[in-house]
């Protein structure tokens, strides 16, 4: 589904009325749990003195909470557009008696200040983006995060045989195929070189029964 005027992002489940059955859909239907904690390991797994993260997009919470367990002295934020999944992660952390500084808010306009976060960290959300709409959002992580901060990265990628292609297409017909294309065709590397990341790299990859997951982590530049 596209984004409407009412809605101005992709809901989790493309359409509004599945959110309520995000969780329980992703439990049964991908590695999750495996990718997420390769996800937080990769993101935060030397975060070990504090240190201040970003879950972008980060829906009902799964990965925000992992993040804050992976590195408990760190300050971990979480930013989501739909106040439906932010009450779902809201619930989540106070069940584990856990912290979070979770918000409502837009991407491309994330309320927070430049230069505030070491890490920003992302799963399953870029595909729920349009090209212009990755390219802003990616230009506003970079001002968020420190010199020398990092991007991590987990979503769809590139489709590297016909199966994984085919695979994909329920993907698409339920995100849109505007906002997916990019990660199909391998576009996500270039994407982040052109926001000004360097050391952007593919670090693994998982084939589904939905097509390829990737991991990605991009470094903001130190200063010249
Ligand atoms: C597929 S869910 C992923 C949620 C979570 N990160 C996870 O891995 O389970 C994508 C999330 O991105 C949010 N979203 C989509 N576009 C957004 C935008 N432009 N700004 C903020 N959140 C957005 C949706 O509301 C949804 O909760």
């Amino acid at each position: 589904m596209s984004k409407s005027m009412a809605e101005p992002y992709v809901p989790a489940l493309g359409v509004p009325f599945l959110t309520r059955y995000y969780d329980r859909v992703l439990a049964l239907t991908l590695p999750e749990r495996e990718l997420k904690e390769r996800l937080a390991e990769q993101a935060v797994g030397g975060l070990l003195d504090g240190g201040r993260v970003l879950d972008l997009g980060s829906g009902t919470g799964t990965l925000t909470l992992l993040l804050k367990q992976r590195a408990p002295h760190a300050e971990v934020a979480g930013l989501d557009g739909d106040p439906e999944v932010l009450e779902v992660a809201r619930a989540k952390a106070q069940a584990a008696g856990v912290e979070l500084d979770l918000r409502q808010g837009l991407s491309w306009e994330a309320p927070f200040e430049p230069a505030s976060f070491d890490r920003v960290v992302s799963s399953l959300f870029f595909h729920h983006l349009r090209t212009e709409d990755k390219q802003r959002t990616l230009a506003k992580v970079h001002e968020l995060l420190l010199p020398g901060g990092e991007l991590h990265v987990l979503d769809w990628g590139e489709a590297r045989s016909a199966l994984m292609r085919l695979l994909f297409l329920p993907v698409q017909i339920l995100d849109g195929f505007a906002p997916t294309n990019d990660n199909v065709r391998g576009r996500i590397v270039p994407l982040l070189e052109g926001a000004g990341f360097v050391s952007v790299e593919e670090t693994g990859r998982r084939n589904t029964v939905f097509g390829t997951l990737s991991l990605y982590r991009a470094i903001r530049a130190n200063a010249p």
